[in-house]
C-alpha cells in the first residue's frame, strides 16, 4: 500500500496534487510520500517485534537526508557502503552506534574514518579487508567490532547483475573458509570476532532462497560457538523484493515470522540491512510528455531520461507508468514506448506498455521510483539532476533543488593554459 493516489482523478501524493508540485517547480522531479516510508518500516518492524533486532537502513537505497533522517526519526539505524554514506548517515542525525559498515572495497581511510566514530559493526568480505582493519585498529588504539560476511553460494533467484550470494559473484567469504577467517580474527589483536553476516541479492521475491542462506549462516554460528567462539551476533542482510508489476514478494509479515522462528533461542543480536522494501514504493518519478509521434510504432517521448532512472536501461526492470490525469474508463489503450530524449535507444523506459491517449505537456508518473532511482541518476547528456520532493499531509517541501546547467559547468575546471583564453 502506498499513498499515490487518484483523487477527483488526479494523481495525489498524500494530500498533495502532483499537478500542483509541476507547476510549482516543473519537471522531472521525484516525489517521495513520507507516510508511505513510515508505514513500511512500521510493517517490517512490526514483523520482527520481539526479536530485538536493529533495522539498518541501506542509505543506497536512497541516500537524500531528508529520507535518512525520516528512517532514524523512526528508529532506524544506516547500512553503509561507503566513507560518502557514512558521512551522509550521521549529517542526517544516524546514531555511530546504529552503524554498519557494508561492503568489499573499503579503503584504508574509509576504515580509519569509521573507527574514529566509533561504528556498530564491521561487515568484513576478505582476509585482507580483516588484516588491514586489524592494522588500522591497532594503529589508532581501537578494537574494530567485527561480522564477517560469508558468501553462503545460494542463488536469489533475482537479477543477474544484482545477485550477490553464489560463489562466483565477489561478495564474502566462501562459508566454508569461515572457520579459518575466525580462527585467524581470534588471533588479531584489533579485531573482535562478534558475528556472521550474510546478504545473498536484492529484489528477492521467493522465501525460499533468504530460508536457505539464513540456515546457512546459523548454522555457521553453531559450529562457531562450538569451537570456542564468542559469536554474539547475526546481520541478515536486506533484500526484500516489492511489486513492481506483476511480482508477488512475500510480505514482510512472512518474512518477520520466518526470522523469528529462525532465530528463535539462539541468544543473538540481530542486524536487518533492508533498503527497498522500506522506500521503493514511496517514490514516484513524475515526467511531461515532450511529443508523441506514430511512425510504425507508438512513441510516447517524455522530458526524463535513463540518466534519471537507469533501472529499466540496466536490469529490464519494470516501472508502472501512469497518467497523471486518470484516463477515462473507456479510453483506448495502445501499446507504447515510453522513451527518454537521450541519444540511446536504451534510453527505454518501457517497452510495448498499454497507455491510454496522451498529449504534449501531459503528466505521467513513474512508480515505485523510490529507491535505487534519484542515487542511481546521472547528468549524461548534461541533463541536470532532477528535483526531489516529499510530502507529509499536506505539506510538500523540495529536498533537493533542481541541478542547473550552470551547477554542471561550475564543476569542470579548466585547465590553466586555456583559463586566460576564457577571460
Ligand atoms: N545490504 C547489502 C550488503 C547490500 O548490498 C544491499 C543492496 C542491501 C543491504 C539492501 O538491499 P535491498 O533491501 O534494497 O534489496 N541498484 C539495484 C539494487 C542494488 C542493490 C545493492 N545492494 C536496483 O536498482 O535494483
Amino acid at each position: 500500500m502506498d499513498h499515490f493516489q487518484y483523487r477527483h482523478g488526479i494523481l495525489h501524493a498524500e494530500d498533495v496534487s502532483i499537478p500542483d508540485i509541476a507547476a510549482a517547480i516543473g519537471t522531472p522531479f521525484y516525489c517521495y510520500s513520507a507516510a508511505t516510508m513510515t508505514r513500511h518500516y512500521n510493517v517490517l518492524t512490526g514483523s520482527l517485534d520481539g526479536t530485538g533486532a536493529k533495522v539498518c537502513y541501506a542509505v543506497k537505497a536512497n541516500s537524500n537526508q531528508a529520507v535518512i533522517r525520516t528512517m532514524v526519526e523512526l528508529g532506524a539505524g544506516a547500512d553503509v557502503i561507503s566513507g560518502g554514506e557514512l558521512t551522509r548517515a550521521l549529517a542526517a542525525g544516524a546514531s555511530p552506534d546504529d552503524v554498519v559498515f557494508a561492503g568489499p572495497g573499503k579503503t584504508r581511510d574509509e576504515l580509519a574514518q569509521a573507527l574514529a566514530i566509533g561504528i556498530y559493526q564491521f561487515n568484513v568480505e576478505s582476509e585482507q579487508e580483516l588484516r588491514l582493519l586489524n592494522a588500522v585498529a591497532v594503529e589508532m588504539g581501537k578494537v574494530a567490532p567485527v561480522s564477517i560476511r560469508v558468501n553462503p553460494d545460494v542463488d536469489a533467484g533475482t537479477h543477474e547483475k544484482i545477485t550477490t550470494g553464489r560463489k562466483q559473484n565477489k561478495f564474502g567469504i566462501p562459508i566454508d573458509r569461515a572457520m579459518d577467517i575466525f580462527a585467524l580474527g581470534a588471533e588479531l589483536p584489533g579485531v573482535a570476532m562478534l558475528g556472521v553476516a550474510v546478504h545473498i541479492g536484492s529484489q528477492i521475491t521467493d522465501l525460499a532462497p533468504f530460508e536457505e542462506s539464513f540456515d546457512r549462516a546459523l548454522g555457521l554460528v553453531d559450529e562457531l560457538r562450538a569451537a570456542g567462539h564468542d559469536i554474539r551476533r547475526c546481520n541478515l542482510g536486506g533484500g526484500l523484493g516489492i511489486p513492481y508489476g506483476g511480482e508477488t514478494p512475500p510480505p514482510p509479515e512472512e518474512y518477520g515470522r520466518m526470522v523469528k522462528r529462525m532465530t528463535a533461542n539462539r541468544q543473538l543480536d540481530l542486524v536487518l540491512e533492508p533498503g527497498r522494501v522500506l522506500v521503493g514504493n514511496a517514490g514516484i518519478l513524475v515526467a511531461r510528455v515532450v511529443y508523441e509521434k506514430h511512425e510504425g510504432r507508438r512513441f510516447i517521448i517524455i522530458d526524463a531520461a535513463m540518466n534519471d532512472l537507469i533501472r529499466p536501461a540496466m536490469y529490464d526492470s519494470w516501472h508502472d507508468i501512469v497518467p497523471v490525469v486518470e484516463a477515462a474508463p473507456d479510453a483506448p489503450m495502445t501499446e507504447a514506448d515510453v522513451v527518454g530524449p537521450i541519444c540511446e535507444s536504451g534510453d527505454t523506459l518501457a517497452k510495448g506498455r498499454p497507455m491510454p491517449p496522451l498529449a504534449p505537456n501531459d503528466l505521467i508518473a513513474v512508480r515505485s521510483a523510490g529507491a535505487y532511482g534519484a542515487v542511481m541518476a546521472s547528468t549524461y547528456n548534461s541533463r541536470p539532476l532532477v528535483a526531489e520532493v516529499m510530502v507529509r499531509g499536506d505539506q510538500y517541501a523540495v529536498i533537493r533543488p533542481r541541478q542547473t546547467i550552470d551547477d554542471l559547468i561550475a564543476l569542470d575546471q579548466p585547465p590553466p593554459w586555456q583559463q586566460a583564453e576564457l577571460e
